[in-house]
């Protein structure tokens, strides 16, 4: 029977189910596939530290460069995160003629052009399914499945951690910082959570799935991107009074011959599939020319289901499959978000006195703005109340330099606030 020799670094979450995973199914594998896979080392700074699973002393190290260059293991899984020194040891797997498989979305959208290179050069397999999604096999798909389409469009909830804390915060009125609390506790999380709820991990996912899409370098540095921190519940309860639900939306569509790429809040309509997608689940909406709309649901993060798309690697590789995608040297115009045109949710904080909308919607008109529905909640003499309104389809620009003006208006109290809407009109 072939043997296949398996090399770790990084023994924490996802690590830990990677290893569960080759340890408990190594039979079933070996039934399906005919290939042994062979857990030889793992690599972590503290291997004192007690884990979920025992392993024995001979197999654990704290060097990883002892471990790549090992000749006794052929696929070297880098699971530790991060750009240095993640990145120095995929490239000295690759001259140590290795394979390797990552999970690690930031390096690939930061570096992914420099490592897919050298993979090349070296003739060596490089995989990275769990990048993207969690256990959902999208790069699978992307690659393979929907091969012979154009792709037209991506809308993808994509970070599980941002997701997590919309829920709770929604269903359970739990706040931002007890739910982010919960999402790090149960392993979600990014080691720095900044790039969890200021959108960046979900603007690295993207930036790999545009570039599978079409065939474009990976251009993490043009992705727009916008977090979660400024969503109050208050947003999301009005959401809610409109019919829509608010999530962490990366989006990528081409429209006449350019591409948008995109991560920031969006209020979709509640009946959408996409907008019933809660907890850590990810859902990621593919529409090719030819095979339409498609939807790819499933947990996107956490120590197993990540550890499945790392082990569906492993596997592939071991067969010896083509791992490295089509060659990303498309050529198109990324278009700058203010450019894009959407329609928008306002929420103004007003003074409660007459002529207040008026002045608002004055300066709506005067940049092409035009109003859908209005909500004010409340009343204060003295004070100021929440005053939302719903546009139609407007330009990004023209919406900017509306904010400008209208938070510069004396009836105007502190910053407004306003979200993208996704989806057909109501
Ligand atoms: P963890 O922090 O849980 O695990 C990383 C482990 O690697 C830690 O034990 C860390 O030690 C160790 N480590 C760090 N640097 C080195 C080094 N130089 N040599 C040896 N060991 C090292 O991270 P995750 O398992 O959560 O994430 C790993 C990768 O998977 C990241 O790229 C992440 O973005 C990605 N990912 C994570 C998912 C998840 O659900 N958690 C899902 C999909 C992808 P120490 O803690 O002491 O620094
Ligand atoms: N921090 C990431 C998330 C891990 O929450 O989605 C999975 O990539």
């Amino acid at each position: 029977m072939k043997q296949v020799r398996i090399g770790i670094i990084g023994f924490g979450t996802v690590g830990t189910g990677t290893i569960k995973i080759l340890l408990n199914q190594r039979e079933l594998i070996k039934k399906r596939t005919g290939i042994d896979l062979i857990l030889k080392k793992v690599a972590d700074k503290d291997i004192e530290k007690p884990r979920e699973i025992t392993l024995s002393k001979e197999i654990l190290t704290t060097d990883a460069m002892e471990l790549i260059k090992n000749p006794e293991i052929d696929i070297v899984v880098e699971l530790i995160g991060g750009i240095h020194p993640a990145k120095d040891f995929i490239i000295e797997a690759f001259r140590n003629g290795k394979h390797v498989v990552t999970a690690n979305k930031a390096l690939l959208a930061e570096e992914g052009n420099d490592i897919f290179l050298e993979a090349r050069q070296k003739g060596v397999k490089l995989g990275f399914e769990a990048s993207v999604g969690g256990g959902i096999p999208i790069i699978k798909v992307m690659r393979e499945g929907l091969v012979a389409n154009k792709m037209l469009a991506i809308y993808g909830i994509i970070n599980g951690t941002t997701n997590y804390i919309f829920t709770k915060m929604t269903d359970e009125k739990i706040d931002f910082q007890d739910a982010l609390r919960q999402a790090q506790d149960l392993g979600y999380a990014e080691a720095d959570p900044t790039l969890d709820i200021e959108g960046i991990d979900s603007a690295h996912k993207l930036t790999i799935l545009a570039s599978l899409a079409y065939g474009i370098p990976l251009s993490f540095n043009k992705v727009y991107c916008e977090g979660i921190t400024k969503i109050t519940a208050q947003d999301i309860a009005f959401a809610g009074e409109f019919g829509y639900k608010i999530k962490l939306l990366a989006i990528t569509k081409i429209l006449d011959g350019e591409i948008e790429l995109r991560v920031h809040p969006t209020m979709i309509p509640d009946n959408y599939l996409i907008s019933k997608v809660d907890g850590v689940f990810n859902a990621i909406y593919v529409e090719g020319d030819s095979v339409g709309p498609t939807l790819y649901y499933g947990r996107g993060a956490g120590s197993m289901p990540t550890g499945s798309a790392v082990v569906a690697d492993i596997v592939d590789i071991a067969k010896g499959s083509e791992t490295l995608p089509f060659d990303f040297s498309e050529k198109y115009n990324i278009k700058p978000v203010q450019e894009i045109e959407s329609r928008y949710y306002f929420r103004f904080t007003a003074l409660d006195s007459p002529g207040v909308l008026s002045k608002i919607s004055g300066v709506f008109g005067r940049h092409n703005i035009s109003i859908a529905s209005v909500i004010q909640k409340g009343r204060s003499k003295a004070g100021a109340v929440p005053l939302v309104i719903l546009t139609h389809k407007a330009r990004e620009n023209d919406v900017l330099d509306a904010v400008d003006k209208i938070d510069k208006l004396p009836v105007v109290a502190g910053k407004s606030v306003f979200i993208r809407v996704e989806g057909e009109e109501y």
